[in-house]
Formats: structure tokens, sequence, C-alpha cells
């Protein structure tokens, strides 16, 4: 059992795309002894990203994935056998490359492997506890959720309940299970909602359907555009991604499987109202 008084502090490699202000919320909230965490590592797919700026500011190594290398046509081969067996299922079930169907998008799939092959080897060298997905704009197909997850806590419907089982977390910005995909504050807004929200969750195999970690609310006035509820919501994130690391840090997640075989994580930290009042204060002076 986890000494909830001093527990080791989580080692993160954290996955950025763009500018990382995420990023930016862990790594400050890291130094001052806010996030149980140390980041061991920022990987990027993107060379410009101003996320492998800030990493490398504070010291932290990075590394970058070339995906477009392996997007060209002559490759010298492609590793087929890293395919899985019901590979049509699960790209249906994760809408990857909506459009393509047989050659092409088995193609499509193994390339984007061999990207995260390489992406594999990199994270390895530094030996994280969880992967921290923060604006990470590429999707993750399952060979690499297997790869950290088993062949258990990944699929659509998992089988492996232990807490342990689960190392790759994102944050999402809705309320899950509304508007997943890549427009989380657009499609809150352009739907009329009158709250938005904001959601960390451990990643599966499906478009944002994993289980969740914890949620935050912000209201949505009258006179907002979509850069206001951003701007409430990002608010909400840097200190809600770092709080759901610190529960999982100190064992304050408890697994639970509901009738319907869903997989849920309740949170016993004690905690857990003021931090919940805080948060709802915090979007309403926003
Ligand atoms: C955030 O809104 C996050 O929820 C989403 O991508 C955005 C990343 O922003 N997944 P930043 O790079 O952390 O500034």
């Amino acid at each position: 059992m986890l000494d909830k008084k001093s527990p080791p502090r989580l080692k993160l490699v954290v996955l950025v795309s763009g500018s990382g202000t995420n990023l930016q919320a862990m790594i400050d909230r890291s130094r001052d002894g806010r996030l149980h965490a140390e980041i061991v590592a920022v990987v990027s797919d993107n060379p410009d990203a101003y996320g492998l700026d800030r990493a490398r500011s504070h010291n932290i190594p990075t590394a970058v994935i070339d995906y477009k290398k392996y997007g060209k046509k002559q490759l010298p081969e492609i590793p087929w056998e890293i395919l899985p067996g019901n590979f049509d299922r699960i790209v249906e079930v994760q809408r990857l490359f909506p459009g393509l169907r047989g050659e092409e998008l088995r193609e499509k799939l193994a390339r984007m492997m061999l990207a995260e092959r390489e992406l594999i080897s990199v994270i390895d060298k530094f030996n994280p506890d969880y992967l921290c997905l923060a604006g990470f704009m590429r999707l993750l197909s399952p060979y690499f959720i297997r790869h950290y997850q088993g062949g258990a806590a990944c699929a659509v419907q998992p089988k492996n309940i232990a807490l342990s089982a689960w190392k790759i977390i994102n944050i999402h910005p809705a309320l899950l299970p509304a508007f997943p995909g890549v427009n989380g504050y657009g499609d809150t807004f352009n739907y009329g909602c009158r709250f938005g929200g904001v959601t960390v969750h451990f990643v599966d195999e499906g478009e944002d359907t994993g289980p969740i970690i914890g949620q935050a609310i912000y209201p949505i006035w009258p006179r907002d555009t979509i850069e206001d509820i951003r701007k409430r919501g990002l608010a909400l994130e840097y200190e809600l991604y770092s709080q759901c690391l610190n529960w999982i840090a100190h064992g304050y997640l408890q697994v639970n499987i509901s009738e319907k075989q869903r997989i849920t994580f309740k949170i016993t930290d004690p905690g857990y109202e003021n931090f919940l009042k805080k948060m709802l204060e915090l979007s309403f002076n926003n």
C-alpha cells in the first residue's frame, strides 16, 4: 500500500504538439511542490512546438519524432507484423482515418506504427511511470497503447481493472462524454451549452472514451466568445491536471466496475470537496 504521507514522486513523460501551456503549468507546479511528480522528458511530433522551448529552458530533456518521415512513399519496408489481427474493428472504434479502406488503410496504419515504434523507443529510455498527453495532436494506435497498457486496459471494454494497468493520461477540453474529438471548446460553444467543462482521463482505444480521473466545469455567459471560454477552461485545465496526478501519486483513486462492466475510478481524497469548491470559484471569477 502507498504511504500517503510521502509516496514517491511520479516520473512523467509529457507529449506535446504545440504551445504547451499545460506543460508549463505542470513544470511550475512540479518545481514549487504543488505537483508530486517530476517531468523526466518532453516529447513532440512537431520540431517547432513551443512546448519544447519551455522544457529546454528548464533543462528537461526533449525529443522530436518526425512522423512525416514515415508518411513518405518509399519506405524500405513496412513491418506488417506489428498490425494487430483485429485492426478493422479497432480502426472503426477509434475512428482512425475515416474514409480509408483496405490496403490503403493498412498502409497508413502501418506507417503510423512505425513512427510510434520510434516514439516508444525514445520514451522508454526515460522509464516513466505515466505518459501525459498535453495537447499532443496525434492519434495513438492500439500498437502504442498496448505497449504501455498491455492487452487489457486498452480495449474499448477493458478487462483489467487494476489501477496499475493504466499508464496513459490525457486532458480533454470538454466535459466528456460530451464533445470528444479535436474541438472541445468550439463544440461546447457552438452547441449553445450553458456550462462547459474539462476532463482528465485515462486513455483507452476509443475516441476520448477512457475512464475519467477528474473533471471541472465553468459557466458560459451570454456575452462570451469561444476565446473567453477557452481562457476560462484552460485556467481549470492547469489546476485539474496536476490535481489528478496528485491523486494518483497519493493513492487516492479507487477502481470500481459497474453493472454494465464499465470501469470507473472513485476519488477517495478527503479534500476533494474543497478542491471542487476552489475550481468553481476559479471559474466563476474568471
Ligand atoms: C488544451 O486545451 C488541451 O485540453 C487539449 O489541447 C490543448 C493544449 O493546449 N488537449 P496547450 O498546448 O497545453 O497550451
